[in-house]
């Protein structure tokens, strides 16, 4: 999830990308650069955060420029891999934001034809298909480079023999137009440009445009020319990186409908009805499997949990989860199980402990992470990124939305390999898992409605979570989210466990969170909401927007669209997050940064 920039007027435009770029730096910064155009064309790359690259940089003349802060997807992070990317002949320049999904094709395409390619990205073929295609005249040859891409991407384009224009374009990843006197921008989000301008135009899919400093002209898909209309922003510049969100939690919360798609892109394809994982943990899938451990800690050991349900359900292989720092003192030493372990962080001290007894047991080893280039994905025998981009909220929520994903993945993925389901099943899932994306969004504008419902929590002491199946540990992580930013003790329950303890904690003022779906245990559930209620406390019940059954036995209740299988269990997640998030909220709480916590935990 890259930051990208553009800039064309009477500023110097190096102290404008590099202003800039600080204002991106929470979409990606494990590197840094920028290209200017002065007498020539001249590009800078760093690795590290922007600070490094601002003084690495001689002072460039120049009024014309792009920049870019880098949170690698492809090829680990290095000064080659940093961006801008250049032509064979360095006149042009290329930010990108997104992952071009065919780019090994049209990297081999273009090597046949002599290109010569120095780093390792998707994003340097652009580079080279548009040098490819220019014949004078940049905007065309953008034009006709962005029909044979696929993928998502947002890109900023300059070329020495037209010093006066930048050129943009956007396909699934975010690009705004900033409008200034006698200078203009690019910015993947207006957080970028609100030190120099509040005047901006929202780009949307398929659009493309040619920016000069005094003149902007934007094209559809069909290259006509449109007019579009200018926003006044009205933010605080100082909170302006949280995207105009009061916090970072609640941005990343509301980034999920995105996010989801990008643990999905370029891995699962309608048209093959097949899923595609790296080529290191395919060759680790193809094994033959006896049993799986899934070792984490905290909110990744619930998705580690939730994947038990999904793996066994899919598979039949079972699942035994582990915690990190149990696991890697007593854990087993079965040679035969694939390992897998869960961790946004990829930095956890528990959990890269675990890792590195597995990996010395001889044990196959896998890891979900959120980080590339991260302790965790350089030990293990293969990583699947979840590919959020930066989480900065403490409490995990976007990343624990794509583990679950990145698990359903593997189980389908060996479910595929051991012929244990067929295409029309997968094509099925497949389908339900692209419905997703829409489903979140339906949550998301429930979110008045779930803060309505955070009052009936607010000044609990103590609230219960409960649910069967997959929606066990999603009872734990509803828990965990509570009493990680609100401070009120909370505690998950498989529903089936109260009456043999925890009731006798029960009381009028233990209000009881209760996720029902309509599957096998539903009567089941519905009894133990009876029982509970019949102790007193009220219950807000987490329901299928079908269920036309539950409000004769819940208190309150909130709905989650439709899905078939498992697949509900990222609607919930979302209301779960939500219920956490009001709560806190209501009651004044450092929700970003809750005490005593820290968002990676690196020592035991
Ligand atoms: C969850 O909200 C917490 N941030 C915490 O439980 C976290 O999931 C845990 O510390 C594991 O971190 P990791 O995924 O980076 O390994
Ligand atoms: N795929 C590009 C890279 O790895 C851009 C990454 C992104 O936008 O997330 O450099």
């Amino acid at each position: 999830m890259c930051g990208i920039i553009g800039y064309t007027g009477h500023r110097a435009a190096n102290d404008v990308l590099i202003e800039s770029l600080k204002r991106l730096d929470y979409r990606g910064y494990d590197s840094a650069g920028i290209g200017i155009i002065g007498e020539n064309l001249q590009v800078f790359k760093e690795i590290g955060e922007i600070s490094m690259l601002q003084h690495s940089i001689p002072k460039i003349k120049g009024n014309l420029g792009i920049g870019h802060t880098r949170w690698a997807t492809h090829g680990k992070v290095s000064k080659e891999n940093a961006h801008p990317h250049l032509s064979c002949d360095k006149k042009i320049a290329v930010v990108h934001n997104g992952i071009i999904e065919n780019f090994r094709t049209l990297r081999e395409e273009l090597e046949n034809k002599g290109h010569i390619f120095t780093s390792q990205t998707d994003s340097e073929i652009i580079a080279h298909l548009i040098e490819e295609e220019y014949k004078g005249n940049l905007e065309q040859a953008v034009s006709s480079s962005l029909k044979k891409i696929q993928g998502s991407y947002a890109i900023v384009v300059i070329c020495e023999d037209e010093p006066e224009k930048l050129v943009g374009a956007r396909n699934e990843s975010p690009l705004v137009i900033g409008v200034g006197d006698n200078e203009n921008f690019f910015a993947s989000d207006v957080t970028a440009l609100l030190k120099f301008t509040n005047r901006v135009i929202y780009l949307d899919d398929g659009e493309f445009c040619i920016v000069t400093k005094d003149s902007i002209h934007i094209f559809d898909r069909n290259n006509t020319e449109i007019q579009k209309k200018e926003n006044i922003i009205e933010w605080d510049f100082n909170d302006a990186k949280k995207s105009g969100f009061p916090h970072f939690m609640l941005k990343e919360i509301y980034e999920q409908s995105d996010s989801v798609q990008r643990v999905l892109r370029g891995r699962v394809s309608e048209i093959d009805r097949s899923i595609e994982l790296p080529d290191k943990v395919e060759i680790l899938l193809n094994d033959a499997i006896d049993s799986i451990h899934i070792v984490a800690c905290g909110t990744s050991l619930y998705s580690g949990m939730i994947g038990k349900y999904l793996i066994e359900k899919i598979t039949n292989i079972p699942v035994f989860v582990e915690i990190s720092s149990e696991y890697r003192y007593f854990g087993t030493k079965d040679r035969s199980s694939l390992v897998v372990f869960m961790t946004q962080s990829g930095e956890t001290a528990d959990t890269l402990g675990a890792l590195k007894k597995a990996k010395n047991a001889g044990s196959r080893t896998i890891v979900v992470t959120n980080v590339i280039g991260s302790t965790a994905a350089r030990i293990a025998d293969g990583f699947v990124l979840t590919q959020c981009g930066p989480e900065i909220g403490v409490a995990a929520t976007k990343t624990f939305t794509s583990q679950m994903l990145s698990l359903l993945l593997i189980a389908l993925k060996i479910a595929t390999i051991r012929k244990e389901l067929g295409s029309d099943e997968i094509y099925s899932y497949i389908r339900n898992l692209k419905d997703i994306p829409r489903q979140i969004r339906q949550v998301l504008a429930q979110s008045d409605k779930i803060a309505d419902m955070a009052k009936h929590l607010k000044d609990a002491t103590s609230v219960f979570f409960i649910g069967r199946g997959v929606n066990y540990p999603l009872s734990l992580e509803g828990a965990l989210k509570l009493k990680e930013i609100s401070y009120i003790h909370a505690e998950g329950f498989a529903a089936g466990e109260i009456k043999h303890g925890p009731f006798a904690l029960l009381t009028k003022d233990t209000p009881v969170v209760a996720i029902v779906t309509r599957d096998a245990t539903y009567d089941k559930i519905i009894s133990n909401i009876g029982e509970v209620k019949a102790r007193g406390p009220q219950v807000i019940a987490i329901a299928d927007e079908k269920d036309t059954e539950i409000e004769k036995h819940a208190d309150f209740v909130l709905r989650f669209p439709t899905n078939t299988g498992l697949l509900s269990c990222v609607s919930i997640t979302v209301i779960l997050q939500l219920l956490a998030y009001h709560v806190a909220k209501l009651r004044g709480c450092s929700i970003d940064k809750p005490r005593n916590l820290a968002k990676s935990v690196t020592v035991e």
